[in-house]
């Protein structure tokens, strides 16, 4: 289902007459568990979905950035020189914004021909714009030689998108985008940033994990994530300390009972009880255990981005409760909530049922048919093709 490795160098042919000089592959994420805990300094953990961006790059003589997607054509050619934050709008920004954190972070940027080529799908929650901006990040850092690894590329893409594109996003999706591997959970602590691969083959266990992206428009996204990371910090800053994170499962009912506003009450006890789920999942992976055994955590942080965080939406509900009634063993929405996906954990032999029941559910209520699809762990950002010699061609 991901676009036929190949299809951007073909593109770029087309689009600038020449081959690439260098093809990087990166994709999407669905987040398992360890949701709105990123900005908190918590835990979080991902896997990569086999849905990504191809990005393919070639230096061009000048100082032009220009930027061609295989699904939505040519945007306006930019100026390296001119590129500020807020300077560009729309899927291009996150090209600019990744060449914009080069230069500002000492990198000699020149001109740069860049083509696009993504399947993940848009406006689902599935980090669509992760898999955008890391895929050319790591195409061109490889093709200039930059010497950046891994943890390097996810501040930088982390940074463009908080200060270029203006999203004020944690640190999340462009980890697992760059730092998850095929067949693993990707278990980070966004404080210390250390992160350890958990092994996850559901198959093993007849199980699968079903992705329904209910198509619900996303409404007031923006100011709303942003409404929620500033209740978080203010209830630290309300308990005195540095984040979220500080706060232990234990102390949780008497710090809440320091918090005066009912809202920011939630939006802790949330936060808290969230780290403590991921912790509880991992340890039950960690065990061998029987993944059956994680699904009610997952369905319990559905329950708190429900009615503590107050992410989801009727679609998001709907899909859960449809799903757990036909038989998953745990259901949530997953990514910053407003829309977008829920994860459903099934048997396999049961997918088919649950899918149905989501669909019938969605019809009876009037909303859009949703759209589903079984995931494994894909591998994180990758190489497609070498880099060729850094001389640009003539013009
Ligand atoms: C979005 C953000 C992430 C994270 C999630 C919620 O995906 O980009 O940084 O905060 O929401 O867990």
């Amino acid at each position: 289902m991901t676009a036929a490795p190949g299809s951007a160098r073909t593109a770029f042919v087309e689009a600038f007459g020449r081959p690439p000089g260098c093809v990087w592959w990166a994709p999407g994420r669905v987040n398992l568990i360890g949701e709105h805990t990123d900005y908190n300094d918590g835990y979080v953990l991902p896997l990569a979905i086999p849905f990504g961006v191809q990005a393919a790059v070639r230096e061009r003589p000048d100082r032009v950035l220009r930027v061609v997607s295989a699904q939505s054509g040519p945007a306006a050619d930019l100026r390296v020189d001119t590129l500020r934050p807020g300077g560009a709008a729309g899927w291009s920004a996150y090209v600019a914004g990744v060449v914009w954190a080069l230069g500002e972070a000492g990198h000699e940027i020149g001109g740069l021909d860049v083509l696009v080529d993504g399947d993940v799908p848009l406006g689902a929650g599935l980090s669509s714009s992760a898999a955008l901006e890391c895929s050319v990040a790591a195409a061109v850092v490889d093709l200039l030689d930059l010497g950046l690894d891994r943890s390097a590329l996810v501040q930088l893409t982390k940074r463009s998108e908080n200060a270029f594109v203006g999203v004020p996003n944690g640190i999340l999706d462009q980890s697992a985008s760059l730092l998850a591997t095929e067949g693993h959970l990707l278990f980070l602590d966004t404080r210390t940033l250390a992160s350890r691969q958990v092994p996850f083959d559901l198959a093993r266990h007849g199980l699968a994990l079903l992705v329904v992206d209910t198509r619900a428009p996303h409404a007031l996204v923006d100011g709303e994530y942003a409404a929620r990371r500033l209740a978080c910090e203010a209830a630290a800053r309300e308990l005195g300390v540095p984040a979220l994170r500080d706060v232990d499962l234990a102390e949780l009912p008497e710090a809440l009972a320091r918090l005066v506003d009912p809202v920011i009450r939630r939006r802790a006890r949330h936060v808290v009880t969230e780290d403590d789920r991921v912790l509880r999942v991992v340890g039950l992976l960690d065990a061998g255990d029987d993944p059956r055994a994680i699904g009610s955590l997952l369905t319990a942080s559905h329950v708190s981005l429900r009615d503590d965080f107050e992410v989801t939406v009727p679609a998001l509900d709907v899909a859960v409760d449809a799903a757990l009634d036909a038989g998953a063993h745990g259901a949530r929405m997953t990514g910053a909530g407003f829309g977008g996906c829920v994860i459903t954990l099934v048997d396999t032999a049961n997918a088919p049922a649950v899918e149905r029941a989501v669909a019938e559910a969605f019809r009876s209520r009037g909303f859009a048919p949703p759209k589903a699809f079984e995931v494994t762990p894909a591998a994180g950002a990758h190489r497609l093709e070498q880099p060729v010699s850094r001389q640009p061609s003539p013009p």
